[in-house]
Order: structure tokens, then sequence, then C-alpha cells
């Protein structure tokens, strides 16, 4: 076997970084190439595999999509045949029709099966149209048929937020079997998207066991993304339980969890190397160190002593950069650096202690969000003051976000439309739509043009409040997302043509854009990497040259301390002023909560995100804010 494209076994905990580590796992930089690495494991089992059919167990969801779309490639390409393949999917949605565009079938067929020459009768999915009676007897002659084929060779698997493998939830018992399962109100959450929105979830699944899934002879687990993180640093270091049912993986003989770097980011030896490791002191785990120090001893930067260091494990440090006394002043003044009133740089002002530039002193800030709302979110009193301060503010909706928009919501708009139009038969129907929609039903196309008219009026009300010219909004609408059902539609040309040509009309100085780069296939993720296309394309363009671009994190959440390269602080007033802006997109603001950690609304969650951090520069040492927006800057 090529030894490059090979995974290598090494045992978990062998190594003095890994002592916390019960599962072996990999990082890799990039999700789309370690996929192919594990295609390529799958497809040298299936070829070594002649004297009996290899089975293999699938998954579904946005984790294992590249590796399906490498073992397309190589049966297009590299004579890889399925025909000696016989697969079981892991699950399947209940109740829900195979012909659904959100059912695991359908992925499936999508995904894979309609590209490569498996026979269709090798393919095994469990079915989710079954009536209730028939469903004892199915799930015993799913598990059956895995056991008479001897069991299964491999099993692909993805890991959800509550630590699911399949859609075994916590509580799932170590003997478990396929069976009937209630979904957990997380994982209802995170479906939520595929079928605008949570009240159209089905709520039960028929899965494999626990105890299904710890037979087969290789399991290979994939997760990608920030959001993943801390699940999986609990599955790889935390007790085995029922509450982590993945924990029960570490009793597997022959396991490999293949992370990318975000999805890591929580393993003990990426997050605080310095407990067991020699690191090298780059200066962002420096910042990551001190930071980390400052919170464990409860002090602010500049009352670290010499033994807060090295009782903590940071000698090292202080090693590195001379004396405390200096390490201190240091971090401190890189801290202080960062925050700025004037995220659009303070004319007449020297540069050299400013994250951004004084000239020009009017510059055009071009503000790119995922989903209307991304913006106002993550940068509203950024927003605010950039156009107070003169600078010539645009922004650019990529999506209409019309899935974000519930049912109930839209009914709403519909009702007052009968109500002085009672014989409108387009509206009637679309009334109809809602009142008869049922679990797993996918929104005709007038049902989405609506929610997205909804979701421009909502932007345009916010535009209005902050005084911006109505010329200055711009609906994108990328194809990518009108297209997409589910996860099947990648962005292509068209959509890079529409962000390229807009920057190219605007020529920004600055651009802003939502880099929360944690979830692959993500819309925000797809946004980002259109829009990082887009500059790739343009980067030598002369207006190019003078272009800055700072990524905000979307998706409620801060960049840790460590990757903060402007803090624009927000006073209570202009706390105020942000709710009021978020309070413009009342369709989202409307979404059902179905968590109860959800309780709170978006509005609370914003400015106690904008809130904490600013509580976090003050423990630092920094003055007292009432709230603070963050950005990192992206280098091209
Ligand atoms: C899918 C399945 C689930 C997913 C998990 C992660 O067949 O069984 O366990 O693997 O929910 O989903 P993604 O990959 O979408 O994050």
């Amino acid at each position: 076997m090529d030894k490059k494209n090979t995974i290598n076994h090494e045992s978990p905990g062998k190594f003095q970084e890994t002592r916390f580590e019960k599962i072996h796992n990999l990082t890799y930089s990039s999700a789309t190439k370690s996929s192919k690495l594990v295609a390529n494991e799958i497809a040298q089992h299936i070829k070594t595999t002649v004297d009996r059919k290899f089975v293999l167990g699938l998954a579904t969801g946005s984790s294992p999509i590249d590796v399906y779309k490498e073992l397309v490639w190589l049966h297009q390409n590299d004579n890889l045949s399925f025909k000696n393949v016989v697969t079981f999917n892991l699950d399947e949605y209940y109740p829900i029709s195979s012909k659904e565009a959100q059912s695991y079938h359908h992925f499936m067929r999508v995904h894979l099966y309609d590209h490569i020459d498996i026979p269709e009768n090798q393919i095994n999915i469990p079915k989710g149209d079954l009536t209730s009676d028939d469903i004892r007897d199915y799930c015993k002659m799913y598990e059956n048929k895995i056991v008479s084929l001897g069991g299964l060779d491999y099993q692909l698997l993805g890991i959800g937020r509550t630590a699911h493998i399949g859609f075994n939830e916590p509580g799932s018992h170590r003997n478990s079997v396929t069976r009937l399962v209630t979904l957990d109100p997380l994982t209802l959450n995170d479906a939520a998207k595929d079928f605008n929105g949570v009240e159209k979830v089905p709520k039960k699944a028929i899965t494999m066991g626990i105890n299904t899934i710890m037979k087969a002879k290789r399991i290979v687990l994939l997760a990608w993304g920030n959001h993943k993180a801390s699940v999986v640093a609990k599955t790889i270091e935390g007790p085995i339980s029922e509450v982590a049912p993945a924990s029960f993986l570490q009793e597997h003989p022959n396991v490999t969890f293949i992370l990318d770097n975000e999805a890591s980011s929580d393993l003990t030896r990426i997050n605080t190397p310095w407990l067991v490791l020699d690191c090298e002191w780059t200066e962002v785990l420096t910042k990551k160190a001190v930071f980390w120090l400052c919170k464990r001893v409860g002090k602010s930067i500049l009352k670290l002593t010499p033994r807060d260091y090295s009782e903590n494990g940071l000698s090292g440090l202080i090693n590195t950069y001379g004396s405390v006394y200096d390490l201190n002043i240091w971090m401190f003044n890189q801290v202080q650096k960062t925050i700025t009133g004037w995220p659009g740089g303070k004319p007449k002002y020297s540069d050299e202690n400013r994250p951004e530039r004084a000239n020009p002193s009017s510059k055009r800030s071009l503000i790119f969000s995922p989903h209307p709302v991304d913006d106002i979110i993550s940068m509203g009193g950024t927003i605010s003051r950039l156009i107070e301060q003169g600078h010539q503010v645009h922004i650019a909706y990529q999506t209409s976000g019309s899935r974000g928009v519930s049912n109930e919501h839209a009914l709403r708009y519909i009702e007052v439309y009968l109500q002085i139009e009672p014989n409108q038969l387009n509206f009637q129907k679309l009334k109809n739509e809602i009142l008869n929609t049922k679990e797993g039903h996918t929104d005709s196309v007038a049902l989405r043009e609506l929610k997205s008219f909804i979701r421009v009026s909502e932007s345009q009300e916010s535009a209005r409040l902050l005084n911006l010219p109505k010329e200055n909004v711009h609906f994108l609408s990328l194809p990518f997302y009108e297209n997409r059902i589910t996860k099947k539609n990648n962005p292509n040309k068209k959509d890079l043509q529409v962000i390229s040509s807009l920057i190219e009309k605007i020529k920004p100085h600055q651009i802003f854009a939502a880099g929360n780069l944690g979830v692959p296939h993500s819309t925000q993720r797809l946004c980002w990497e259109i829009l990082l296309s887009s500059i790739n394309e343009l980067k030598l363009e002369p207006f190019m040259k003078d272009c800055w671009v700072w990524m905000y994190k979307g998706g409620l959440e801060n960049w840790d301390l460590q990757n903060i390269d402007m803090a624009v602080p927000m006073s209570p007033s202009q706390v105020n002023d942000k709710i009021s802006l978020i309070n413009k997109h009342q369709s989202q603001i409307d979404q059902l909560l179905v968590l109860e950690e959800d309780n709170n609304s978006i509005l609370l969650r914003t400015s106690e995100l904008n809130r904490s951090i600013a509580k976090e520069y003050n423990f630092l040492g920094m003055s007292e804010y009432e709230a603070i927006e963050t950005f990192k800057r992206f280098y091209f």
C-alpha cells in the first residue's frame, strides 16, 4: 500500500503527549485531504477482500460527504468496483419516506449509490416508513442480516454533539442493538436546518445499536469543526459512560478518529500542550498560555509572578522570554493594542498601536453576511461606528436565509394578506401547505420565496435604522443556497462570479466576513470559501493591495482571546442600539426554542456574548467596557 495513502495505527496513550488519550486519533489540517485517506483505506479493504463480500457500515450527515466524493472518484477513475460490497447504513429518521430529500435514503443516493456500481440488493438502509407494528421484527432482521454476512468489516462513523454514534443518544446501553429510538433535543436542533425548522424534524429514528457498531472489525470516526471539539475531547479523554455513548469506543481494539484542527482543539495536547510537552512558543501559543494562566490563578496579566508560571508548567515560557516582567508587559501591550473605537482607523493618529490604518480616512467597507442578521449579531455595534465615522459601508447578504424562517412566522404574513384578499388562491395554497405540513416535508418554491421576502424586508428595516442607503444593501441570493435542499449542492463558478463582481465594483478598503471556519459544508463555511476563492482570484488587482480582510466569528461565538486582532468596545447605549437592530429580524427571534439552555432569546445571547468578552478583557487588566465585538485579521 502507498505509505502516503495509509492511516498510521499507533496505539493511544503511548507517548507522553497522548497520555490522557484512550482512543487512537489523528489530526489533519484539511477535512478534504484526510477524507481521501479514509476513502483510500476503504478502497484497499474492498480490493483485498476477494473470497467473500466486504461488509461496509456507512454513516450520513456532513462528516462523510468528502469520503463519498472520493470513493465515487476512485470508482470512476481508478477501477474501484463495489460489486463485491454489501453496505449497511447506520440509521434513518422515523417516520420519513425514502423519497423525501431529508431522508438518509435520499442522501446516500445523491452522495454515493447513484454514482457507483453496487447492486441494488446489496444496499441496506433502515426503512423510515414502516408501520409501528413492523418495526421490532424489521430491526431484528437488520441485525441478523449483518451477522449472517459475517458482521461489519468496516464501520464509518460521525459523532453528534450529544456524543451519539449512529443515533445512539445519551442513555444508550452498551448492549443495545438495532432499534427505534427517540432523538435528543440537541440532535433535533442540529437537524432543524435541513428540515426548515425543528418542528418538522422527525422525533425518532431507527439506528444500529452500540453493540452492533462495536462488533465491527474496524471503525473510523470522522469529526470536523469547532462545534465537535468538546465532545471529541470528552469521548477520547473522559470516562466510559452511557452519558457519552461514543466513549464506548475506548474499548474497541481497532478504532481511529480522524479529526481536523478544529475538532481536535480541546484535546489536552493541543489545548494546553505545555501540560504534556516541551513547547515551541509561537506568539499565539504564548498568548494562549498566559491567558490560561490568568484564569487558572485568578490574576490579571501584570500581576502574574514567576512562581505562578513555574507552578503551572510554564517555566519553559519564562526561559524563552527572558523575564516574567518583560513577558507580562509585552502581553499587556499586545492585548491593549487590539482595542479601538475606530474600526475604520483613527484619522490623523499614528498607526503604530492601532489595529486599522488611519488612511484613507474615509474607507469603503464591504460587510459580507452569510444570512441576513449574521452581520448585525456579530458586528452590529461596529457597523454603526463605521457609518457614524464617515465610512462608506456596504452590506452584502450572501444567501436569502429563507430556511431560517419558521412556518408559523410565514403564516402570520399569509393570514394578514388573506384578510385583505380572501380569495387570493396562491396565498390560500401556501396556507394549506403550512397547515398540512408533516414531519419530513420540504417547502415548495413559492413558500421559500415568501420566506426570502420576509428576510429581505427585515434586513431593509435594520438598514434603515442604521441610516444605510438602500443601494448599499446587496441581496446576492447565491445560487448554491437556493438550489440546495440538503447539503448536496456545492458552490460553483456562478457563486464565485457574484461575489467577485461585487468586490470589483466596490473596490473595498476593508472586507468584513464571517470566518467561522469550523463546520465544513455549513452555509457560513461555504460562504467563506467562496469569498476566499474570489479574493484569490482578485488579489493581484491593484485595489486589493489596499484591502484588509477582517473576520468576525459568526454563529454566536467569540474568537478565542489569543486570536483577537481588533476589539471594538460598546457603551451600554450602543448595546441597546444593537439590540434594536437585531429586533428588526423578528423571524429569527421567533424561532421555536427547543433547548432549555436556548431559553434565552437570540437577543440576550448576543449581548451576553459581547459582555462576556468585555469581562475577560477587564479580567486581564484592561479598562472596563460594557461589551466588545471581536475580529481577527485574515492575511492573503
Ligand atoms: C448519521 C449518524 C449520526 C451522524 C452525526 C454527525 O448517519 O448516524 O451519528 O454521524 O450526527 O453528523 P454530522 O456529520 O452531520 O455532523
